[in-house]
């Protein structure tokens, strides 16, 4: 996997074995571990119940291309936690988002797909533009793009509703996908507003809303979306649904789905771009009960977000005794903090307070002291299993890499 090589250090962290909030590496080292596999085991390593629940189904057939009952328990708990009455399944968000990105464009017959800048929703070929200067262009990196993403995306700043409605407006836009709060360029939330204005703007002009929870589920069960009474036409989430096991959805709104109805032909449903031969295969749907029934529940949630006010306390009362120009911030049970006074209110602003030598230090420092941050920037997802130990240790281990950096 070639982003391997931006993990802090010479060489990946080799894991030998991984429980709960823990692992450890082929050398014997443990580390408490704050990426989770960038919200894949969110869960913890290995829960019990998924493990169980893994182990049975293995034994009795792994893929059919036939559904197992289990999806139907799962169809009725999606609509319970995220209000939405119509799910499918993929096997990672990434094929979520772009399944999504598909149906959106076929039932509006519009070409445009409308992104937040620095925005992340996966190897998606639509969100890899960037707003330079006014204008979409491939994002830095973008690898082989079959065409300038310009001709099939617009590109606003997060927070600029101006810059919404005016390209709303055209009626160009077949659909908005936007993870509820930004996560992927560290966290950035939405200014007061500004959901119910999307709302409110998309519904205008005929355009779909997307959300995205794949990384915001760490605002509670329902995600942002339960949180926050959001009402997407589609939502998409992947990553920690199935334990760690890959699976994702992507669910409709009764009139999404309606429309989607009437404008697919059965005849050809096998090539219409959409779905995959392993999606929806019983092991991930088995994963995925379990996971939804047992371990990422309102429980769950109970302990993992205080642990996350413990942590941005923490790490704020080292940033006050040291009078540090930085910021942390929290939603849900993932924190983070930045190298800049105040919270970047978009992607733009939130690139502009990078530093990459910063980052690296500061992730070097912690992994050599035995806790692993989410790469990239500067998060941490908290799981079921961490303690309030695990969380003083990373407020220790914060303010002697600060100390040994104030000393150079
Ligand atoms: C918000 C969001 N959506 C989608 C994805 C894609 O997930 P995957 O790489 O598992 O397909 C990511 C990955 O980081 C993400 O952060």
């Amino acid at each position: 996997m070639h982003w391997m090589v931006k993990w802090a250090g010479a060489y990946p962290v080799f894991v030998e074995q991984a429980s709960g909030a823990h692992f450890t590496d082929v050398d014997g080292n443990r580390y408490l571990d704050l990426c989770l596999g960038d919200t894949g085991a969110m869960t913890g390593h290995a829960p019990q119940a998924t493990v169980e629940a893994i182990a049975q189904q293995i034994a009795r057939g792994i893929t059919f291309m036939l559904p197992t009952e289990d999806a139907l328990w799962i169809g009725r708990e999606l609509e319970r936690r995220f209000g939405l009455p119509y799910w499918q399944l993929a096997l990672t968000a990434t094929d979520a988002n772009r399944f999504a990105l598909r149906l959106a464009r076929q039932i509006t017959g519009r070409k445009y797909v409308l992104v937040f800048n620095w925005c992340y929703h996966g190897t998606v070929d639509e969100t890899f533009a960037s707003l330079v200067d006014g204008d979409v262009v491939p994002r830095r990196g973008n690898i082989g793009a079959a065409v300038n993403p310009s001709e099939t995306t617009r590109v606003v700043e997060f927070n600029d509703l101006a810059a919404l409605e005016a390209v709303l407006s055209t009626g160009e836009v077949a659909c908005v996908l936007a993870e509820p709060v930004m996560t992927n360029i560290g966290i950035v939330h939405p200014q007061a507003g500004f959901h119910e204005a999307l709302r409110e703007m998309t519904r205008r002009t005929g355009t779909l809303l997307i959300i995205d929870e794949t990384h915001t589920i760490c605002t509670s069960p329902g995600g942002y979306t339960a949180a926050y009474n959001l009402e997407p036409d589609i939502l998409t989430i992947g990553k920690p649904i199935g334990g760690g096991i890959p699976t994702a959805v992507y669910g409709f709104s009764a009139e999404v789905a309606e429309r989607i109805q009437q404008k697919l032909s059965v005849d050809h449903a096998d090539t219409g771009g959409i779905g995959g031969t392993l999606a929806g295969n019983a092991l991930s749907v088995a994963a995925m009960k379990a996971t939804l029934e047992h371990v990422l529940t309102d429980e769950a949630y109970a302990h993992t977000i205080p642990l996350a006010e413990r942590w941005t306390d923490g790490v704020q009362s080292v940033i006050d005794e040291y009078d540090l120009p930085w910021h942390v911030t929290q939603l849900g049970c993932r924190a983070e903090y930045w190298f800049c006074e105040n919270a970047p209110q978009n992607g733009g602003e939130a690139v502009a307070s990078m530093d990459d030598d910063l980052d690296r230090y500061m992730h070097l420092a912690a992994l050599n002291r035995g806790i692993l941050l989410t790469p990239f920037h500067n998060m941490a997802l908290i799981a079921p299993q961490t303690t309030e130990a695990d969380i003083d240790r990373h407020t220790a281990v914060f303010r002697e890499c600060v100390e040994r950096l104030l000393a150079v």
